[in-house]
């Protein structure tokens, strides 16, 4: 399947592999890119040496282009960007933050850099200092989507920029990948669909818990790691939104942070005294994240369930398979390729070859229903 997102970054399929922290890995990133889509390596847990060690590692997987994210909110992102820079990395995604340094030096050596953003402001921002393309996220996606869904979000930007758009949050099959380029996307991120895959490093416990849970089950607060962010309803969960950032959950911050220090190289005492002097918004959203980035990762690596919290995209309720990263991209591809020739005889009354039959192994059958957990706080806290 060809579009201006394949041209640009010289891949077969329009389809990207999101930057996870803990789960887009080397051989994730290699895997996808060798099935002919991008994948894109998450730094969020990597200093500037395990981020160029990883780099090193999915050039020796693989020969074709790949990324790597820098969420610039992150302490340490722009580090790991710069080394992203050194290692001509072909193809730079930022998010949360300015990037208008990491175009210039990209553009030097012939790469292509896509900002994540969730509004028109951040777009059309991008666009004018120079971005390549956006990766648009919506409000169903896992983590920090926006406010508006990708139904509205992705033709809303489309009709500000004049640059590739990928469409990301609630991306799980061939029929959302051709719902995205009918909206005026050029080509899918996929976070959640890809996480349950038989290569992804996502703990088995919560692969199971990803082909279980429902569109219902997930839940969308600031008050976990102080930013809008989606996650998977469990009682850790609940509890740690609860909990947000109170006296105890500050006082837990102390320690988990210490992880972040250990990613700067700095000692945590300079880390503290840094992020008191920097004001007390800024400590805040530092202690949000180091207790944030303790549950992810506990979840992610160790399978924790009764502390461990799981970003997780409400396209998780159409996940019910663990298939092959190379199966996922393929289907997805055929899919979209019969919706978009259903398409037309669906229009004209005639019954779509592509209606979403659970016949073709290939094709996600319909979770089976399941009790609903009694009164979850979706969406409450937004
Ligand atoms: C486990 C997990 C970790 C994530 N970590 C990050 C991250 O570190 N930085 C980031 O920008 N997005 C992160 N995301 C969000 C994805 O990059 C992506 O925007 C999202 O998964 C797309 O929506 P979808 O899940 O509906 O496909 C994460 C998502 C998941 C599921």
């Amino acid at each position: 399947m060809r579009t201006r997102i394949t041209e640009m970054l010289g891949i077969e399929h329009p389809i990207v592999l999101s930057g996870m922290s803990w789960i887009s890995v080397p051989q994730m990133v290699a895997a996808v890119s060798n099935a002919g889509g991008l994948g894109i390596l998450a730094t969020g847990p990597l200093d500037a040496d395990q981020t160029r060690k990883a780099i090193r590692e999915i050039k020796k997987l693989t020969n074709k282009p790949f990324g790597t994210n820098a969420t610039l909110l992150f302490p340490g992102a722009s580090e790991n960007a710069q080394v992203a820079l050194e290692e001509k990395v072909p193809v730079i995604n930022f998010s949360l933050g300015k990037g208008d340094w990491i175009v210039k030096a990209a553009h030097e050596y012939g790469g292509k850099v896509i900002a994540t953003v969730v509004n028109h402001k951040h777009a059309k921002r991008a666009q004018d200092y120079g971005c390549d393309g956006l990766l648009v996220t919506g409000h169903e996606a896992a983590a920090h989507g926006g406010d508006a869904t990708t139904f509205c979000l992705i033709p809303s930007i489309a009709n500000v920029v004049d640059i590739p758009i990928i469409a990301a949050g609630g991306i799980a099959d061939g029929r959302g990948l051709a719902a995205a380029l009918a909206l005026g996307a050029d080509g899918a991120a996929m976070g959640t669909r890809l996480m349950t895959t038989k290569e992804s490093p996502l703990h088995q416990n919560y692969k199971n818990l990803s082909i279980e849970k429902g569109i219902d089950d997930t839940v969308y607060s600031t008050r976990f790691d102080g930013l809008g962010c989606r996650v998977l309803d469990t009682k850790a969960a609940r509890k740690a939104i609860r909990e947000s950032l109170n006296l105890k959950k500050m006082i837990e911050a102390l320690p988990n942070s210490m992880d972040i220090a250990r990613q700067l190289h700095l000692p945590y005492f300079k880390l503290f005294i840094g992020v008191l002097a920097s004001g007390w918004k800024n400590a805040m959203q530092l202690a949000y994240m180091a207790n944030a980035f303790k549950a992810i990762r506990i979840a992610t690596e160790d399978g924790d369930m009764t502390k461990g919290v799981l970003p997780v995209g409400q396209v998780t309720g159409l996940i019910t398979d663990i298939p092959t990263v190379a199966e996922v991209i393929e289907r997805t591809v055929r899919e979209a390729e019969e919706v978009a020739r259903g398409l037309a005889k669906k229009a004209s009354g005639e019954k779509s070859v592509a209606a979403g039959t659970a016949k073709d192994p290939g094709k996600s059958a319909p979770k089976q229903p399941r009790k609903k957990a009694a009164a979850a706080p979706k969406e409450a806290e937004k």
